[in-house]
């Protein structure tokens, strides 16, 4: 990526007015709305039922999701799926996506193993691409939007959101009729206790399943 390499400033440049889903999965190939696209593989669109009742954001795609073209179907994927199964979450009702569509990664260093690490995406990048999210949102219309992490919460809730005070809870929004953040898998992976996190998280999932349960199915967002 050249240095200067900073996109349009926003992904609206290149949505057409009115999208449809698979329609916008195309589409977002040819995003430069910053500078992200440059060293990504491919653009890591959501993914899920169009009428899915509920829609899960989590950050940006990792060094997996970048290969597969897919989200969440690397180890974060692994532990949101077997949280939701516990939760009695079905993955395939729900609607799948990332704030941010193109993986950012820096090199990992010498002799770790590794080729590229993730990189958390600055405010300008989750600015940039804030329009698909828009658009995947208006487009499935979910009863409840549960954001995964804080770079999702502080997203769709604010920079003054912290996931540490307020998960687990329901707030109204003007893009759903309820949302809630929980914890990012990532961050129950890297925890010295992951165990207890990951019972927190599949609590925090139980109370979205019981809220959605408790919605009528003829109700959107
Ligand atoms: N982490 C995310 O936030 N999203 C993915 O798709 C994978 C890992
Ligand atoms: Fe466009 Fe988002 Fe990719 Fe940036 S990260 S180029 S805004 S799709």
């Amino acid at each position: 990526m050249e240095a200067d390499e900073k996109g349009t400033g926003s992904a609206a440049d290149f949505i057409a007015s009115e999208p449809p889903l698979d329609g916008m999965a195309g589409a977002v190939r040819g995003c430069r709305g910053c500078g992200l696209y440059a060293r990504a593989t491919q653009a890591v669109f959501g993914e899920g039922a169009a009428g899915a009742r509920v829609m899960l954001v989590g950050e940006t795609p990792g060094d997996k999701e970048d290969l597969a073209g897919h989200p969440f179907v690397g180890p974060s994927g692994k532990l949101l799926d077997a949280a939701l199964a516990e939760a009695g979450i079905d993955r395939a009702q729900a609607y799948v996506t990332n704030v941010v569509k193109h993986f950012k990664w820096r090199a990992a260093p010498y002799g770790s193993g590794r080729r590229r690490l993730h990189d958390k995406p600055s405010a300008y990048e989750i600015g940039a691409c804030r329009p698909w999210l828009e658009r995947e949102i208006a487009a499935v219309r979910p009863v409840i939007l549960v954001c995964l992490g804080a770079t999702a919460a502080q997203a769709v809730l604010g920079p003054s959101f912290r996931v540490g005070r307020d998960r687990g809870r329901f707030f109204d929004s003007d893009l759903a009729p309820a949302v809630m953040a929980t914890l990012h898998p990532s961050a129950i992976l890297r925890a010295d206790d992951r165990a207890a996190q990951m019972d927190g998280f599949i609590a925090d999932l139980r109370l979205v399943a019981e809220r959605l349960a408790a919605t009528g199915p003829e109700e959107r967002g």
